[in-house]
């Protein structure tokens, strides 16, 4: 009998043995279920992190393959050579312009003036040292740091002027505005804007140019096979 009592004893070491696994289990288990809503929470967190620090990463590496892309670029501005001396010709007593654009240049004066409008030309050829002049020199007399005077001026080697293929254009009836974003307001402004492709001529730097601040008043010539392949790059990157 004694020895049968030890037996059961012995049966039962491992039964309550189970009972106590399966409680220690559930309470474990209600723990976990009660702390669940919270790890979900901290789940979701990190999982947004996550995705959030990616997409900057990613970004980050775009970035990195547009500026690469860009790679000629100067301060947001693309390299063009100097022309040489010998296919400018004057169009004023003292501005000079490739001579391929200059016909089309003038026709598109002789027209505006027809319809009322009287266009100036302020600026053409530019040398690149003059470009090197404007650009310092401006740069030191006001104070800037490159970065922000290339937003106004293309520094030497990277102004489309060299290229003689340029050209600033003011309002006759307007000289305040010359050099000025309220030369947007003016006839002469309204008047290329309807009419200045009919003589192959584009806005260079316009609002959503993402370097270079806008300038309404300076104007390319694209009406040649010449002229589009200095071109090409600026309109195949479109800024
Ligand atoms: N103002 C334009 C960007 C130039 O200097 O060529
Ligand atoms: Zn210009």
């Amino acid at each position: 009998m004694e020895r049968k009592e030890d037996i059961n004893q012995l049966l039962d070491i491992p039964f309550a043995k189970r009972t106590y696994l399966y409680n220690s289990n559930s309470k474990l288990f209600i723990r976990i279920l009660l702390i669940s809503p919270f790890l979900l929470l901290l789940f979701s967190f990190a999982g947004l992190r996550l995705i959030r620090d990616s997409k900057i990463v990613s970004s980050r590496f775009l970035d990195i393959k547009i500026d690469s892309k860009d790679g000629q670029r100067l301060l947001g501005h693309l390299p063009y050579p100097e022309i040489s001396k010998d296919k400018l010709v004057f169009i004023e007593p003292n501005i000079k312009v490739h001579i391929d654009m200059s016909e089309s240049l003038l026709k598109m004066r002789e027209a505006a003036k027809r319809d009322g409008v009287y266009l100036v030309f302020l600026s053409g050829y530019r040398s690149t040292n003059l470009q090197k002049d404007i650009f310092y020199s401006l740069k030191s007399i006001r104070n800037q740091i490159a970065s922000e005077r290339a937003r106004v001026s293309a520094p030497p080697g990277y102004s489309e002027h060299s290229t003689g293929f340029a050209i600033d254009i003011g309002d006759y009836m307007q000289r305040e505005t010359d050099f000025e974003v309220e030369f947007e307001d003016t006839e002469a402004f309204k008047w290329l804007q309807r009419h200045a492709a009919k003589y192959h001529f584009k806005l260079s730097f316009n609002r959503n140019n993402k370097y270079i601040d806008y300038e309404p008043w300076h104007w390319r010539y694209e009406g040649s096979v010449e002229a589009l392949k200095i071109f090409e790059n600026s309109n195949r990157k479109s800024n």
